[in-house]
């Protein structure tokens, strides 16, 4: 049984597998993800000015703005779909970020309930960027060797192309790293300091990160 509203917040390094389990917690949980990188690259496709202004940032693994990002987050927020809360899936990425996140939904009378830091070195995290492929159509994810589409290049779930993101090639996957560990990380100690932080080890397989997720959610569902 979830709690009135349950807003999520997934922290971890580009690959770290923050997608892929907010996807499968969507489904399962019934709350609705909520992927800034995921908004961007929306407006980016149907080249509004918002795209336009994002790409000049992520074509250099940069973050875009944090007034940008945040008044993006304000309009999502405020559709009826997050009523029962969201999970925050690359947001908020700066400190400044998480502070306005928690002002935002204090106008809304909510909080965040939880923050869910998924652990993975380096060396393993530009391996699952380099295997990457998404669907065009529905964002599903997959990877060349843990976990392949049944038909390369296919999506198993819609049928739909399947695309590899311009910002996972080397140099610019490097870059988001680098990006992550000076203004990302400094996220994590926030949220510990206010005890909201769950670590997970995100070097198991899929389905194990999965079923820790479940039981974090779970213990604080039940509080
Ligand atoms: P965004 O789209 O958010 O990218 P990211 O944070 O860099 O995260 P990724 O999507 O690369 O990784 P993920 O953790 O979701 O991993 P995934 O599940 O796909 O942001 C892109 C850009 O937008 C930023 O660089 C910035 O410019 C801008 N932006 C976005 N938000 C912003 C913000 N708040 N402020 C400012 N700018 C912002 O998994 C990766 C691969 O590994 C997949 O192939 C998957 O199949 C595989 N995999 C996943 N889990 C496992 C596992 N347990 N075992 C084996 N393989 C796995």
């Amino acid at each position: 049984m979830l709690a009135e509203s349950l807003f999520i917040v997934f922290l971890g390094a580009p690959g770290a597998g923050k997608g892929t389990q907010a996807k499968l917690l969507e489904k399962e949980l019934g709350l609705l993800q909520i992927s800034t990188g995921d908004i961007f690259r929306k407006n980016l496709q149907e080249e509004s000015e918002l795209g336009l202004l994002a790409k000049s940032y992520m074509d250099k693994g940069e973050l875009v703005p944090d007034g940008v990002t945040v008044a993006m987050v304000k309009e999502r927020l405020s559709h009826a779909d997050c009523a029962k809360g969201a999970l925050l899936d690359g947001f908020p990425r700066t400190v400044a970020q998480a502070e306005a996140l928690a002002d935002l939904l204090a106008d809304l009378g909510k909080r965040v309930a939880l923050t869910l830091y998924l652990k993975v070195p380096d060396e393993i995290l530009l391996q699952r960027l380099s295997g990457r492929w998404i669907c065009r159509n529905c964002g599903a994810v997959y990877h060349t060797l843990f976990s392949p589409p049944k038909v390369a290049g296919v999506c198993d779930l819609c049928g739909g192309e399947l695309y590899q993101r311009p910002d996972d090639k080397v140099e610019t996957a490097q870059n988001r790293l680098r990006v992550y560990f000076e203004q990302t990380a400094p996220v994590i100690e926030y949220y510990d300091r206010l005890g909201l932080l769950r670590e997970i080890d995100g070097t198991q397989s899929i389905e194990e990160v999965h079923h820790a997720l479940l039981t974090a959610i779970g213990e604080v569902d039940c509080q």
